[in-house]
């Protein structure tokens, strides 16, 4: 399977989705281009020295946020990819990139969805006091992070955490369930029905 990675920020889970291919002949899936929604960012260093092609869609760039939506999804399938995986993308995507990659679009999230979605799921899950947070893989939807739940990982919250302490050890776990989501999904195919993934049956 062809995947289009998004980032916005450092891009470790890119980097974990990367070195698995590297190391897995049969993991199922590569990437063949990276996307962003900002330059100067370490994701696009890492796709850069893996030799993958880079694009870069910037708000500011657009007349509106329509505009910037359809450029996104136009970048985005200049690369014919199968599956398209924002791995700490931090955008709202329209209805035009919804339209051309719904239900084969997936998020991961560094919080237990439903709980805490959002742009800072890892700051309020501690805020709230939760003693378990976590990780979310999911298929985005027209809302935010709201498409069907197709794994999470666990995470315990303790006493000292700072958000940035928490969410270290979150990605730690997300990085993980990423890349085994992403290749049992390559791999063996999937089918959402309603909130439900059946993954390879
Ligand atoms: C990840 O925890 C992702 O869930 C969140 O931001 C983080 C991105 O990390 N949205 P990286 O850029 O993959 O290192």
């Amino acid at each position: 399977a062809r995947l289009v990675v998004l980032v916005s920020g450092s891009g470790t889970n890119l980097q974990a989705l990367l070195d698995a291919i590297d190391a897995d002949p049969d993991f199922g899936a590569r990437v063949v281009a990276v996307g962003a929604d900002r330059d100067g960012i370490a994701g696009l260093e890492r796709a850069e020295r893996a030799g993958l092609p880079t694009f870069v869609v910037r708000v500011k760039d657009h007349t509106d946020r329509a505009a910037w939506d359809l450029a996104l999804a136009e970048a985005t399938a200049a690369h014919t990819p199968d599956l398209v995986v924002s791995a700490g993308f931090m955008k709202i995507v329209g209805k035009e990139f919804l339209a051309r990659f719904g239900g084969r679009f997936v998020n991961t999230h560094p919080a237990l969805l439903p709980s805490f979605p959002g742009a800072h799921g890892v700051r309020d899950a501690l805020a709230y006091g939760a003693k378990v947070t976590g990780c979310t893989v999911h298929f985005v939807d027209d809302g935010v992070d709201t498409g069907p739940v197709i794994a999470q990982g666990v995470v315990e919250v303790r006493p000292d955490d700072t958000e940035d302490a928490l969410h270290e050890r979150i990605k730690e776990v997300e990085r993980r369930l990423l890349v085994e989501t992403v290749g049992r999904l390559a791999r063996h195919g999937y089918r959402i029905e309603g909130r439900k993934v059946h993954v390879g049956e």
